[in-house]
């Protein structure tokens, strides 16, 4: 540019230079030098004396200057040359290393062309400047020592010395400056790298690079560097600790930290960031742990059971982004929880136990077992407080049950005993099993019968095979030792089996009469039944069984005297006698007594004694109990001799059964009219009967005492019945056949039973009431044989 100005502005000079070549001969040439930058109006130099114009030719002269650019200006009045316009060296011949401004001054008359040449001094008016603020750079750490890294120049606009540049590097041990002239001879200034680069150390520079230039005083420029040490992935990522520990309770909620592992890696960037994973880890690791890639942290991924391992190793891994692994192991212990109820397993259980197991007998054993360890694995065992059983420790964990009491199968016949076991954990953990125990019946229980003795009234006359009673009997056993069977004591009744009047049933303890009892032969039956239970051996009971026999009015009065006549001979078919009563009898005077008795007992043998019909009504009474006739007044003179009298003897029984007893009594003064009147007594008696004979006058004197014979024979019948008694007693005593009981009617029973068994013993076929009534006669008259 400057150069193309320079050849524009010579164009006119030369063709001016042409002009003057051919009017003058020689163009002189002047030289100025100023600094550049001078204000206008400052003296370049004085022209025109340069010149070699005098002050006093100036005006004629006309001093000009051909100068397109009006840099300069020249005074008229002095002919000096002046700054007309500030002059910046730079902006006029930039780099180069000389400046000047050339031109011609024009003198007229003549015409005359001078040279004016000015240099412009470079004054150092700018400082070296860097194209940027800041020079960023970016080292690896590789980067080996003496490595040179180029730096941008400054530019110092300036020129010669100012323009001269130096550089200045902060100082940086890891840094330093070197200058490079380049073929232009500038400088080139170059980072030199002096040490190697550890980025982990420090990652990042700052220096600051001066361009300082020559002038005086001098200027600078400063750019500064940044320089970022580059990452190489030379660290790999290092774990806070070679083995990680963690104690975690089992059980623990999928999701819980456990622990965290830590890497750290010196490295930059991808080189850096650390990625966590599982390492060498058996294959249950997965189940129960993950990791989390980015934190580090290890979580429960599933419930972790102590009781299947208490312990986990393994394996973790950190890889940075450049592939580098770094390892630690983790080591988690699982602590215990009481999350195991005590186990509790039967192993042998010996049910139904017999009730007279001994007692220590073992029943069941058991096993007993927890989990869990240290003191929730503590397992106490115990059972229900009242149950006759008791836990015995065998070693270990294995406990035997037994019978700490005898056991009583009728008390209590089955147990459900509760084993209890509880840990020792907080809170304890408890588990029960029932041990069903049956007690095993044995037979130690007898029949019981359900009362002490039984008794029970049979109606006489039943029919064969009547039901009697039940008897009854309990066993507390239990089936086959319970089983009662009733069985009847055998003994004798009258000579006869015991068992061919009654039987009890087997099965239901009945008691059948196998016979129609009569009370008149077998009052009572005192018998034994046997209860007996199908153990081995069978316990058995008995219990007494007294029976009976209740009277029925089946028996009428038989009258004892008088006898009665023949039936054939006796014309009214009753009892009929003679008796004697003289006629000055006093009234109440004893004529005669009829002796009746009954079978029966009780009401139906209390009899009574009633006068039905007399041939004198007035003249006999009968005593109603005694049976006694007796006069009830004077016999008269007119009264018959002949008096026939007719006692009906009556029982009590329901309804009740009579008798009659016909009694002939004679009136007489003396034994002449006695005989007189017997023998037609006799006649009048047995009418068809010849009279006279020997037999008449016996049954006369028979007639004549048997007011005595009564007397004797009511003596008699007193001893007898006192003998009687006596063997009667002692026949009780031998309990087969009881005597008659002590009763109100003492006295007529007592005859009766005396005849009764009297006539038993004489009559041993005394069956029909023909056959007895023969032997009642016989009964009667035997003891006056005998006296
Ligand atoms: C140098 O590092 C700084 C901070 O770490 C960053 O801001 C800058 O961009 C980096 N420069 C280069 C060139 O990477
Ligand atoms: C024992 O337990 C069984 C079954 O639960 C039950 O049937 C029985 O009645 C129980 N026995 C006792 C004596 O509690
Ligand atoms: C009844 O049983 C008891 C006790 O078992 C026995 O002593 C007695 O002799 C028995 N009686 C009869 C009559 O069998």
């Amino acid at each position: 540019m400057f150069a193309i100005e320079e050849r524009a502005q010579r164009r006119p000079l030369v063709a001016a230079l042409l002009l003057c070549v051919w009017c003058r001969a020689a163009a002189e040439r002047v030289r100025y030098s100023i600094a550049e930058e001078l204000g206008r109006g400052s003296l370049v130099g004085p022209l025109a004396r340069d010149l070699g114009l005098s002050a006093d030719e100036l005006p004629a002269r006309k001093l000009r200057l051909s100068e397109e650019k009006q840099y300069f200006t020249v005074s008229e009045e002095n002919g000096n040359l002046y700054v007309n316009e500030r002059l910046d060296r730079e902006e006029m011949c930039g780099e180069s290393a000389s400046c000047s401004v050339s031109f011609e001054a024009l003198v007229h008359n003549p015409l005359n062309v001078f040279h004016i040449e000015v240099a412009i001094e470079d004054v150092n008016d700018n400082a070296p400047a860097f194209r940027k603020g800041v020079l960023e750079l970016e080292i690896g750490e590789w980067t080996l020592p003496g490595a040179r890294f180029p730096l941008e120049t400054a530019r110092d606009a300036d020129a010669g010395r100012n323009s001269l540049l130096t550089y200045q590097l902060t100082s940086n041990p890891s840094f330093s400056l070197a200058l490079n002239e380049n073929p232009g001879g500038k400088r080139q200034p170059e980072l030199v790298l002096e040490r190697a680069l550890d980025r982990e150390k420090q990652s990042s520079f700052e220096l600051v690079l001066m361009a300082v230039d020559g002038g005086d005083p001098t200027r600078s420029g400063t750019v500064q560097i940044r320089i970022n040490v580059t990452d190489l992935n030379d660290n790999q990522p290092v774990f806070s600790k070679s083995v990680y520990e963690a104690r975690v309770a089992e059980n623990l909620p999928v999701g819980s930290l456990v622990l965290r592992v830590w890497a750290t890696d010196a490295d930059m960037g991808s080189n850096g960031r650390v990625s966590y994973s599982f390492g060498n880890v058996p294959d249950d690791v997965p189940l129960f742990f993950v990791v989390d890639s980015e934190s580090g942290e290890i979580r429960i991924a599933g419930l972790l059971d102590f009781e299947e391992k208490n312990k986990y190793s393994f394996g973790m891994e950190a890889r940075d982004g450049g592939g580098l692994i770094g390892h630690c192991e983790v080591q988690i212990d699982i602590t215990d929880e009481n999350d195991n109820v005590p186990e509790i397993t039967i192993l042998s259980l010996s049910s139904p136990v017999p009730e007279d197991a001994a007692i220590g007998t073992v029943v069941a054993l058991l096993k007993v077992r927890d989990r869990d360890s240290g003191e929730n694995g503590q397992v106490r065992c115990s059972l229900d407080r009242d149950v006759p059983f008791r836990l015995q420790s065998s070693h270990g964990s294995y406990y035997s049950v037994v019978t700490a009491r005898e056991l009583d199968r009728e008390q209590v016949s089955e147990y459900n005993v509760t084993v209890r076991a509880a840990d020792g954990g907080s809170p304890a953990l408890q588990s029960s099993a029932v041990l069903a125990l049956r007690v095993l019946d044995v037979n130690d229980n007898a029949p019981v019968f359900a009362q002490e003795r039984y008794s029970a009234r049979l109606a006489e006359n039943n029919a064969a095979g009547a039901l009697v009673l039940t008897v009854r009997a309990t066993d507390a056993d239990w089936g086959q030792n319970a089983r009662v069977r009733y069985r009847l004591w055998e003994g004798r009744v009258r000579g006869a089996p015991l068992s061919s009047y009654v039987s009890v049933q087997a099965e239901t303890g009945a008691l059948y009469a196998l016979r129609s009892f009569d009370y008149e032969e077998v009052r009572e039956l005192e018998l034994w039944v046997r209860a007996e239970d199908g153990g081995a051996p069978a316990l058995s009971s008995n219990v007494s069984v007294r029976l009976l026999i209740v009277d029925e009015n089946d028996n009428a009065p038989q009258v004892l005297y008088p006898p009665a006549a023949p039936p054939a001979a006796s014309g009214k078919g009753g009892w009929s006698g003679v008796e004697l009563a003289p006629r000055s009898s006093e009234p109440g005077a004893l004529v005669a007594k009829v002796v009746a008795v009954d079978a029966d007992a009780g009401q139906n043998a209390w009899l009574s004694y009633e006068l039905a019909k007399a041939t004198e009504p007035g003249l006999f009474r009968v005593g109603l109990h005694s049976g006694e006739v007796r006069t009830a007044r004077f016999p008269l003179a007119r009264d018959a001799a002949r008096q026939s009298l007719v006692v009906v003897v009556k029982d009590h029984g329901r309804p009740a059964l009579s008798a009659t007893a016909t009694l002939s009594v004679l009136l007489a003064e003396s034994v002449a009219e006695l005989l007189a009147e017997l023998g037609s007594a006799a006649e009048a008696a047995a009418p068809g009967e010849p009279a006279g004979s020997l037999t008449r006058w016996l049954v006369l004197a028979v007639a004549a005492v048997s007011c005595l014979f009564v007397a004797f024979l009511l003596l008699l019948l007193a001893l007898r019945l006192r003998r009687w008694r006596r063997e009667q007693l002692l026949a009780a005593d031998s309990g087969v056949l009881r005597g008659v009981p002590v009763s109100h009617f003492v006295g007529i029973d007592g005859v009766r039973a005396f005849l009764q068994s009297y006539s038993h013993e004489v009559s041993l076929t005394a069956d029909s009431r023909k056959s007895q009534l023969l032997s009642w006669r016989t009964a009667v008259f035997l003891p006056f044989e005998n006296f």
